[in-house]
């Protein structure tokens, strides 16, 4: 077990370069799948979900091994269709893989994917995405066993704009006859990224980025390499880091474009955020000022996975700020964790309003999911004294390594191994 100590009130200075993204590379490891052959990812975030999904493609018969650029994949050992329970509960996102070994396979059996630390996490659109392509899914006993001995393209409108279906679908449809349209597809960056990777892999995937995702399915695909995208929530993290202790810090490799709604609400807040073809700089050198209502939405509304660190990072401002979560029914698990630290949050359903304080507290806290720990993170650059951040696992999901980063912006962080007793 590890905790974070961070000891607050260092302004930040200092650059960094932000790792590729988790949520990038999560569906891309899955699509290797229908590469059936060796694929080489650049950039590739070291994670615990990363590992996850090694884990599942080892179980599937492929191979996965770092090397000095990355992570080098062969799926051309695909020996089976199967993800067992313990595996498919190492990472709850490892619904992504049902669409690709259903492509490659015909047939797929999974346990059914719990819930998480944010909620409830339903599959309901990648289930009813797929039977429309032609699978016959039993989702009953806590299990998914699908055959779908041959799927056909065709239009498929999803109720929401789901990432994860989305990504399921252009996986499957991949292995489909003819040509399948996604309407009202989700839009994110990430999604765009996995298209463009299909494509190198010999696909022909087009839309990506629009609501309206077409997919030419039934061509050979064969190993590429290819260099992951940077992870915007994490490039919104460190920006909400400097926001929160003060000072000026550069991020290279990050791209604002994919960041809009965060840097216009650091912006309104009153840090200064420019950006070059190199990252983005980020100077805050006053107290900060409570925002108009933070609403979080799909891409490219604001971010559901930036709201927790941008609501540390406002925690002494002046003012008071109101956020709404509408993505996630259990999103704010981190408030009880922050109030800890002396700050002021009210929420009631979807509904949180911080209003700042003057001064924060060190104290010993508990991650409670990915984003929430990392919020706790940057709060305690803020607060006076020394914060323990327990539980650090769950920033591991999505952080390779925040105590490194944060170091090297400035901040006094370090990690250190406790005992399950000190824990
Ligand atoms: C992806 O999750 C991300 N995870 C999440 O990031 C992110 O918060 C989310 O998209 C929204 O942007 C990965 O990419 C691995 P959704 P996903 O399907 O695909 C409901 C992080 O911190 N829904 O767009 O699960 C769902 O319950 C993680 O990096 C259904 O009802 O998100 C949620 O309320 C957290 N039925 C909403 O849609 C379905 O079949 C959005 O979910 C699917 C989703």
């Amino acid at each position: 077990m590890s905790q974070l100590l961070v000891k607050g009130g260092n302004r930040l200075t200092g650059e960094v370069t932000v790792q590729g993204a988790k949520n990038s590379v999560l569906p891309i490891l899955a699509a290797t799948l229908l590469a059936g052959g060796q694929v080489e990812l650049r950039n590739c975030p070291r994670l615990r979900d990363v590992e996850a999904s090694i884990h599942i493609l080892e179980a599937l018969g492929c191979a996965a091994r770092w090397t000095d650029s990355g992570l080098l994949v062969d799926t051309g050992g695909l020996n089976g269709c199967v993800i067992s329970d313990i595996l498919m509960r190492e990472m709850r996102s490892s619904a992504i893989f049902l669409g690709a070994i259903l492509a490659r396979c015909g047939q797929a059996e999974l346990s059914y994917p719990g819930g998480c630390e944010l909620g409830p996490r339903p599959i309901d659109l990648h289930l009813a995405g797929l039977r429309e392509l032609g699978a016959e899914i039993d989702d009953t006993g806590g299990l998914l066993r699908c055959e779908a001995p041959r799927l056909r393209g065709r239009e498929i409108v999803l109720s929401l704009p789901s990432v994860g279906a989305t990504e399921n679908l252009m996986l499957a449809a991949c292995g489909a006859e003819g040509v399948t349209i996604l309407s009202n597809a989700a839009r994110e960056p990430e999604i765009v990224d996995l298209q463009e990777f299909l494509n190198a892999c010999g696909a022909e995937v087009s839309g990506a980025g629009t609501d309206s995702v077409a997919i030419v399915g039934g061509r050979r695909l064969h190993g590429c390499t290819f260099t992951i995208m940077p992870d915007r929530i994490v490039a919104a993290t460190y920006l909400c880091a400097a926001a929160s202790a003060g000072g000026e810090i550069f991020l290279r490799n990050a791209g604002e474009r994919h960041l809009a709604t965060v840097t216009a609400a650091l912006r309104e807040a009153g840090c200064a955020v420019t950006a070059d073809s190199g990252g983005i700089a980020c100077a805050c050198r006053r107290r900060l000022k409570a925002v108009r209502p933070v609403r979080t939405a799909p891409y490219p509304g604001f971010p559901t996975d930036a709201q927790a660190v941008l609501m540390a990072a406002l925690l002494r401002s002046r003012g008071a700020t109101v956020f709404e979560e509408n993505m996630f029914s259990s999103r704010y698990r981190h408030v009880g964790e922050l109030t800890r630290m002396g700050a002021e949050i009210r929420v009631s359903g979807r509904v949180a309003v911080v209003t700042g304080v003057e001064t924060l507290y060190g104290a010993p806290v508990c991650c409670t999911d990915l984003r929430g720990g990392a919020a706790l993170c940057v709060a305690a650059l803020a607060a006076e004294g020394e914060t323990r951040v327990s539980q650090t696992a769950h920033i591991d999901r999505g952080y390779e390594d925040i105590a490194r980063d944060l170091t090297a912006l400035g901040a006094e962080i370090r990690r250190i191994e406790t005992t399950p007793i000190e824990t």
